[in-house]
């Protein structure tokens, strides 16, 4: 090597001396200094740009007012901890005018069983048709449609999980959480619209769960307070943010609790986790990396549109690809996954999804459906604004009256 590096000082020597009395060193002067020169233009500018030139053409006439929207103040949603004076905590909550969305859902469920009601009674006879002359596979999706919803449905009603929000059209701020007589603080602030996907995941009694990406951990924190975490692993990529994460539960959850829920911290390649521990898993939550829209737009610092990391951005959908693969692989058959972005992006959200459900099949022999989340739109529509485009998954648009989101998920059930 040494020789190697000395030889080619040696040539490198040889040809500048043998340049030398031919060479100008004028030309030096004019050697453009690319850093320097190139006028610095503000990350947030070009994912505005991008978002511009992309945005306006999947939204349409809709793009405006979602981007003034981002460009907005966001709002937030107090997630109540459980594990604190929760009683105190929601008088105060209430006294700010805030209200938990979880249960205001209920009067748009009870009216959306209505609804269920009278389309199974359309389906009995449909156009007048005699049910003989309906096919068959027909009723049985209904069916299956059907129960999927009552069931979602039922376990909404018995979530523990408690989120307040300002009614639409008021922007007030929550003040900080304070420490209770034992340390824990009383609610957690997120964008409101994060809670969906950890309402989709849908936790069951003595569920074991994996939640691939977890940092800084706003979604751990409350599939825990679902209180029906049997063991819980939350894993990310990244050793100081699974720090943060740490110290996130400490502050929220009692220590006995976290050790009898065995919530167990790791920080591997979410890539990986189908290798490392396979078919383990009643939910998986894969919240993935993505352009992050909003902190995008207004933030510099840790920007996806920073020139240094375009080919990291670039490759995000074929990450969020492999990471929900993983996140199929993880999970046992008959369980479910639930794959979350804070993106608008066709490309990281409907394509990722179906990307991922084509390879599962062809690659690993894992069958996937897709699980209707609509009556999702219909019992938060008082609270959330959602896209009525979506192929796949819901997504939640940002909207001046209700600032929440992005938040795009997507519920995904293997079959074997
Ligand atoms: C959107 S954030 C997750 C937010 C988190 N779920 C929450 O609610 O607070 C995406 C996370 O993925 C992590 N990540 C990136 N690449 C990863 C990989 N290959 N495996 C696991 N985690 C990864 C990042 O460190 C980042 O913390």
């Amino acid at each position: 090597m040494k020789m190697a590096a000395s030889m080619c000082m040696g040539v490198g020597l040889l040809l500048s001396k043998m340049r030398a009395p031919f060479l100008s060193f004028r030309r030096y002067k004019f050697k453009k200094k690319w850093a320097a020169t190139l006028p610095k233009i503000p990350c947030s500018r070009l994912a505005l740009q991008y978002f511009d030139m992309n945005y306006s053409v999947q939204f349409g006439e809709l793009w405006p007012s979602i981007r003034i929207s981002l460009l907005s103040e966001q709002k937030y949603g107090a997630l109540v901890n459980n594990f604190s004076q929760k009683e105190t905590i929601m008088q105060n909550l209430s006294v700010l005018n805030a209200k938990d969305f979880v249960p205001e859902s209920q009067s748009a469920l009870a009216e959306s069983q209505q609804h269920i009601a009278m389309d199974t009674a359309e389906v009995k006879e449909p156009d007048g048709f005699s049910r003989d002359l309906v096919p068959q596979e027909h009723y049985m999706q209904h069916d299956v449609a059907q129960k999927q919803t009552a069931h979602l449905l039922s376990s909404l009603y018995n979530s523990k999980l408690t989120c307040c929000t300002f009614s639409r059209g008021d922007i007030s701020r929550f003040p900080s959480a304070r420490p209770d007589c034992f340390g824990h603080l009383e609610y957690y602030l997120m964008d409101a619209a994060s809670l969906l996907p950890v309402l989709a995941l849908d936790v069951q009694f003595d569920h074991h769960v994996l939640d691939l990406c977890s940092a800084p951990g706003g979604k751990t924190l409350a599939v825990l307070l679902t209180e029906n975490c049997r063991h819980l692993t939350a894993n990310d990529l990244s050793i100081s943010r699974c720090k943060r994460l740490s110290r996130v539960l400490q502050s929220y959850i009692p220590r006995d609790l976290r050790t009898e829920t065995q919530v167990c911290i790791t920080s591997w390649d979410g890539r990986k986790w189908g290798e490392l521990e396979g078919t383990t898993f009643d939910r998986v939550l894969v919240d993935v990396p993505c352009t992050t829209d909003r902190h995008s737009l207004l933030e510099e610092e840790n920007n996806i549109f920073h020139r240094l990391r375009t080919k990291e951005r670039q490759m995000l959908p074929l990450l969020q690809t492999e990471l929900l693969v993983a996140g199929l692989l993880a999970v046992k058959p008959g369980g479910v996954v639930v794959y979350s972005t804070c993106s608008l992006s066709q490309l990281q959200n409907e394509y990722v999804v179906e990307q991922a459900v084509e390879l599962a099949a062809s690659e690993h022999g894992i069958h996937v459906e897709i699980l209707d989340l609509s009556c999702f739109r219909e019992l938060f529509k008082g609270t959330f604004n959602f896209s009525q485009d979506c192929r796949v998954g819901e997504l939640v648009l940002p909207h001046l009256t209700a600032n929440f989101g992005p938040m795009f998920f997507c519920k995904l059930h293997r079959r074997m």
